[in-house]
């Protein structure tokens, strides 16, 4: 069985974050989002993967690379817009030949992998297999309808009025037969060859289409507040790992520091992960909260956020808590009078000064 990686589109919802780089790259527990997907296929036993990519191919490429830290074979394709998930797959033909795949959409991350799926497709074969979960918010995912043997009964994407809180999560296994669906569908209202509607066409014409439901935690991180909790839900089962340095300091719980990491006179309070080459003095670091390397934090608390490599943050008197903090951002609370604030934020920035 083949993979297929979707890490093309625009990332607009995480602007400004994206305005620097590919949405599959930022860091959730230090590892780019798109590590997890890669790992997930390669413990299912795929070795070779195509990886869609469109105006951000080149920092893919170069995070990425060939896959030889996975012993694995990367293909790169590029699509040249996002024209939707189906037609990511209809430009891969060259590359997926007649072998089932499994397509996985970069900005996902799966708890539980998709090893077991993938055995459950080897075994019974279906044209695809569909995964599911109950949300909150259906109308913002694909959404299916089953009927009370679990069969697939329809599957509309981003409906107004969601028939069903089931939404389709991004992982699919197909067979040869989804080129002839997609060959016989037509771009949507956002001009988008739609998987879902491709998925539709099999259902309409008698093809197996097996579904399942996810038993543990996914989350597409579409969103600045899905990459906070994605981190979370990360940090939760992280072992510790102590690979830094503490002078004067409280560690508690489960926190992993990388080499050349520096803790003076802080309180670290796990989950926590931080990279290498770090220093945090006179801080607090409270649960999920991931720090990249080459950071610096001090005089400050931080609890439930992504503080990602470069960033040097100082003096900040109130805690920074659920933030999202680029590459070598700057936070410093000078102490000169008057007190002013001054920004030098790029477009689509956010602050929010909570008095
Ligand atoms: C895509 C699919 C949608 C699916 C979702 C899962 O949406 O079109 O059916 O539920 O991924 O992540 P997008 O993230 O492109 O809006």
């Amino acid at each position: 069985m083949k993979g297929l990686i979707l890490a093309g589109g625009f990332g607009t919802r995480l602007r400004p974050l994206t305005y620097t780089g590919a949405k599959q790259l930022i860091p959730v527990a230090n590892k780019p989002i798109i590590f997890y997907g890669i790992e997930a296929l390669v413990k299912a036993g795929i070795k070779e993967i195509g990886i869609i990519v469109g105006e951000t191919a080149k920092e893919v490429k170069n995070t990425v690379g060939k896959g030889e830290h996975w012993d694995i074979n990367i293909t790169y394709i590029p699509q040249e817009a996002p024209l939707g998930l189906a037609h990511a797959i209809k430009i891969s033909k060259d590359f997926l030949r007649d072998e089932p795949f499994v397509m996985y959409l970069g900005d996902n991350i799966l708890k539980e992998g998709i090893k077991d799926f993938v055995r459950r497709f080897q075994e019974n074969k279906p044209n695809a297999l569909i995964l599911l979960t109950e949300v909150t918010n259906p109308q913002e995912f694909g959404v299916a309808v089953i009927d009370e043997k679990g069969s697939v009964k329809k599957l509309i994407e981003k409906p107004k009025e969601p028939p069903s809180n089931l939404a389709l999560v991004g992982v699919y296994l197909f067979d040869t037969e989804i080129f002839r669906a997609i060959d016989h569908i037509k771009p949507s209202w956002r001009n988008e060859l739609e998987i879902t509607d491709a998925i539709q066409w099999l259902l309409d014409n008698d093809l197996k289409v097996e579904s399942h439901k996810v038993k543990e935690w996914w989350k597409d991180t579409g969103k600045p507040d899905d990459i906070i909790e994605a981190n979370l839900l990360v940090l939760e089962g992280i072992e510790p790992l102590n690979n830094g340095t503490h002078v004067d300091s409280t560690i508690n719980g489960r926190v992993c520091t990388g080499e050349g990491t520096v803790i003076e006179k802080s309180v670290i309070r796990g989950p926590v992960i931080i990279g290498k080459n770090a220093r945090i003095i006179h801080s607090y670091i409270g649960p999920f909260s991931s720090i990249g390397d080459n950071v610096l934090i001090e005089n400050s608390e931080i609890e439930c956020s992504v503080i990602m490599e470069g960033a040097r943050i100082k003096n900040v008197e109130k805690r920074i808590d659920r933030s999202i903090i680029g590459k070598n951002v700057v936070i410093n609370v000078s102490a000169h009078s008057p007190r002013t604030h001054r920004f030098i934020l790029g477009d689509q920035s956010y602050v929010e000064i909570i008095k």
